[in-house]
């Protein structure tokens, strides 16, 4: 699904599924991704956290408040009670019994079909969530090369280093948030020196931004595009990958 875009005409942009693809079914379910898949996104991104015994599950928000039918944070849940939930009613009835998915089932139904873009969130909630989620990588022998489709990034950059060290050769990327929208060489360098993609949000990307972005040798994949005009304005940027609801916006 790589298509033919960017400035020089001649570069991929990478389409990479927010959530799955969650215009089209709950966010950050197996259905999202299984959409995905079929709308052949060529990464689907998925939000990593861990529940009160340990386990690691995909879920955006600290609460299960919005995306379930249930109450209360995703760090004083157990597993058990997190997966009796229904994370698919929320969106459409025809999702209805639709779980909160664990990172480990995941790489297992989908590694090797398409790329994993994992953010771990708000991982100073959970202190040790870099060693798990390296653990479950390392497991499956997805951490030897970086060109196995496997990309973890998040906004706090403390967690992206410590990530990085422990899987010093999977790709790793800096979210960064309009609080980033002045970052200066001096800090892309920097960030260079473990991450391979500055991940910004789209409303802070300019052309200029995107040659130095490139110029400290890191990709940009911006999030997260909700229309045609977004998705157009950044194919006019250059950018690497456009992280998106809605992955037919880029096949148009
Ligand atoms: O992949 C980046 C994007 O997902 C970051 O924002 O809030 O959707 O996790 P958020
Ligand atoms: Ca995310």
């Amino acid at each position: 699904a790589q298509k033919i875009h960017g400035k020089g005409g001649n570069s991929k942009t990478i389409n990479i599924a927010h959530r799955g693809a969650s215009g089209y079914a709950p966010e950050n379910t197996i259905a999202a991704f299984r959409k995905a898949v079929q709308m052949r996104a060529d990464y689907f991104e998925i939000d990593v956290q861990m529940t009160k015994d340990g386990k690691l599950v995909v879920i955006h928000d600290t609460t299960v408040d919005r995306t379930t039918n249930g109450t209360g944070k995703v760090g004083n849940l157990k597993f058990d009670e997190i997966r009796s939930l229904d994370a698919g009613s929320w969106f459409a009835p025809e999702y209805a019994g639709e779980k909160v998915p664990t990172f480990g089932e995941i790489l297992d139904q989908f590694r090797g079909r398409t790329g994993i873009l994992i953010e771990l969130k708000s991982p100073e909630l959970y202190p040790g969530i870099e060693e798990k989620v390296a653990k479950e990588i390392k497991k499956r022998n997805l951490h030897h090369n970086p060109h196995q489709r496997i990309i973890v990034q998040s906004f706090n950059h403390d967690s992206v280093q410590k990530s990085k060290s422990l899987l010093p050769n999977v790709p790793h990327g800096v979210l960064a948030g309009m609080n980033w929208k002045n970052v200066t060489d001096v800090q892309l360098q920097q960030f260079a020196t473990y991450a391979d993609y500055f991940n910004p949000n789209q409303n802070l990307l300019t052309s200029e931004l995107v040659d130095r972005i490139h110029s400290k040798n890191m990709k940009t994949w911006p999030y997260t595009a909700r229309t045609q005009e977004q998705v157009d304005r950044l194919l006019g940027l250059g950018v690497d990958g456009i992280i998106t609801d809605f992955p037919d916006l880029l096949q148009k």
